[in-house]
């Protein structure tokens, strides 16, 4: 019976089989333990002698199965190991971070800059009907003054892509009327133009807006003061040059003194020492009156600035086209 166990023990290869083995030889109704308790029944003489062997014989046995399966525990162990495997010694990877597209980051810096003088960021469509991007703001169909802007129309009639973000002033005055009115609008704006390094026929705008009681140009003045020195210093020189848009009147536009070459003049500036940094005007009263707001009483100033030449001169980017072309280099060499 031992040499029986012991071969059929050395068979085993695994867990299960080791515990099927004990319970033939070594269990309650195990062959050995059937032995054991049958030596009762052997005559006195020989009682001890047979009793000796069998209990020999169980701690052999029980020696044999411990072997086997401290082995087999290895062995699966070790199994398990290589179809894991993992080499600590090799090199890790390079994790490669995030980082914020750089006009998202301009933007986020000309609304905290508006933040501090009580403007909130009010979000617009950017696709708009006729209706909102050109009759509300003073220019009915067939107006001259729609040519300052190469629009994107859809194959919906009356439907365009927004060539500017004035038609969210309107959505806000009716929003708001005649509650007094603070706010920004940044997004994105399109233009049937040729691509080039300067332009884009997609690109961000921040619209302002003022509307309330004895709102004055000199606010307007003001505001934009404010705004140029939280963004390039203290101490910047402005210029307003008069302009025309059908929406304001009066209209200008400001430039600040070239931040690169500080008024000397330089390939940025065109050598006039003057970069020009947005447009805005007083709103026309009848725009006011689209609004829901009443020009004998209201008045606002309203403004639209380009943040796209911001950016490019803060990061030193030569080519706009550089912005939305997706290229992952672009952003890695922004700081
Ligand atoms: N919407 C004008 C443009 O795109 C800019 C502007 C906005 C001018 C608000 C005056 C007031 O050129």
């Amino acid at each position: 019976l031992r040499q029986q166990a012991i071969t059929a023990l050395t068979s085993t290869s695994t867990t299960e089989e080791t515990r099927a083995w004990h319970s033939e030889y070594l269990g309650r109704k195990g062959r050995l333990t059937g032995i054991l308790r049958s030596v009762g029944a052997v005559s006195p003489e020989e009682r001890p002698r047979i009793g000796k062997l069998a209990n020999e014989i169980k701690t052999a046995l029980e020696e044999a199965l411990q072997e086997r399966q401290t082995a087999i525990e290895q062995a699966e162990l070790e199994a398990a190991r290589n179809k894991e495997l993992i080499d600590v010694t090799l090199p890790g990877r390079p994790q490669t971070l995030g980082k914020m597209h750089p006009s998202t980051r301009t933007l986020r810096e000309i609304a905290d800059i508006f933040a501090t003088m009580g403007f909130l960021v009010y979000d617009s469509p950017e696709v708009e009907t006729d209706e909102y991007n050109f009759q509300l703001l003073n220019m009915p169909p067939g107006h001259p003054a729609r040519d300052l802007w190469d629009t994107f129309y859809t194959t919906t009639p009356d439907v365009v892509l927004r060539t500017h973000t004035s038609p969210g002033q309107i959505h806000a005055m009716r929003q708001y009327a005649p509650e007094p009115i603070r706010i920004i609008l940044p997004g994105k704006c399109y233009r049937y133009e040729q691509v080039t390094a300067r332009s884009e026929s997609m690109f961000y705008q921040v619209e302002g807006l003022a509307v309330g009681k004895n709102i004055t140009f000199s606010d307007l003045k003001g505001t934009f003061m404010n705004y140029a020195s939280q963004m390039y210093g203290e101490g910047r020189k402005m210029r307003f040059r008069k302009h025309y848009f059908p929406f304001t009147e009066p209209s200008v536009e400001v430039d600040i003194d070239c931040v690169i070459c500080g008024g000397k003049g330089c390939n940025i500036c065109k050598y006039t020492g003057w970069l020009e940094i947005l447009g805005a005007g007083m709103v026309n009263p009848r725009v006011l009156e689209y609004g829901g707001y009443d020009p004998a009483e209201y008045s606002g100033f309203a403004f639209g600035l380009g943040p796209d030449r911001m950016t490019m001169q803060k990061y030193d980017i030569n080519d706009i086209r550089y912005f939305f072309s997706n290229d992952v280099r672009f952003l890695e060499r922004i700081g």
